[in-house]
């Protein structure tokens, strides 16, 4: 049986090429399709190389976002897919598109959470001095990077550096952290306390650190 993935993105794209190289027809995992919140996103070029199903919703070709949600919602669900991963996705998804697919939508997001969430995330944590950030990867609720933590990785900021030397090793960071919470959701290894849907534990098993 195939874990079937829609990828979301709104950029260039890098987590999403690091998800085609990692994962996509690897272990019955499949990236399904690839949708991009604006034409001329440079991800798209990237699924196309892949041969993915590729569309562009943009929200000012529907009359509003919910609109536009909605007919992403049914353009992902038409596809028979498992987990909606948001990969450098620049815009917030509706309530009722959150609540169709709760607890199968994921996003990684350049800070520790619950420090410096929102937009331009690596800049907050240089410009407030933090002497570490990192990445996580998390489940998407209705708010901004509030959801359930997934996965956590620092990095340190021992000295000041240039912001290009700190996003690069973001992204490094990225580009192992997506794919390998994907395999772990993939197998079933995350696990929701019901009765504190806060924590999130993972059977890890061996391998599931490496690339
Ligand atoms: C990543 O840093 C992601 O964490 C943030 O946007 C960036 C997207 O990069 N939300 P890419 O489009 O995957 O290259």
């Amino acid at each position: 049986m195939s874990y079937r993935l829609a990828v979301l993105v709104s950029g260039e794209g890098s987590n999403l090429q690091a998800i085609i190289d990692k994962l996509h027809g690897r272990d019955g995992i499949e990236v399904a399709c690839v949708a991009a919140s604006r034409a001329g996103a440079p991800a798209l070029e990237r699924a196309e190389r892949a041969q993915l199903p590729a569309r562009v919703f943009a929200t000012a070709d529907h009359l509003d976002r919910a609109a536009r949600d909605e007919a992403l919602a049914e353009w992902i669900a038409s596809h028979g897919v498992d987990l909606i991963v948001l990969a450098g996705f620049m815009e917030l998804l509706s309530p009722a598109f959150i609540r169709r697919f709760e607890g199968r939508i994921v996003n990684v997001h350049p800070s520790l959470l619950p420090a410096f969430p929102g937009l331009r995330a690596i800049e907050q944590a240089l410009r407030y001095g933090a002497k570490v950030t990192g990445v996580t990867v998390h489940f998407v609720d209705e708010g901004v990077d509030s959801g359930p933590v997934i996965l956590q990785e620092v990095l340190a900021l021992p000295y000041s550096r240039p912001i290009e030397a700190v996003e690069a090793s973001i992204h490094q960071i990225e580009h192992r952290l997506l794919p390998r919470a994907i395999r772990l959701l993939a197998r079933g290894a995350v696990k929701v306390d019901p009765s504190d849907p806060r924590v999130v534990s993972i059977e890890e098993e061996d391998g599931d650190g490496s690339d």
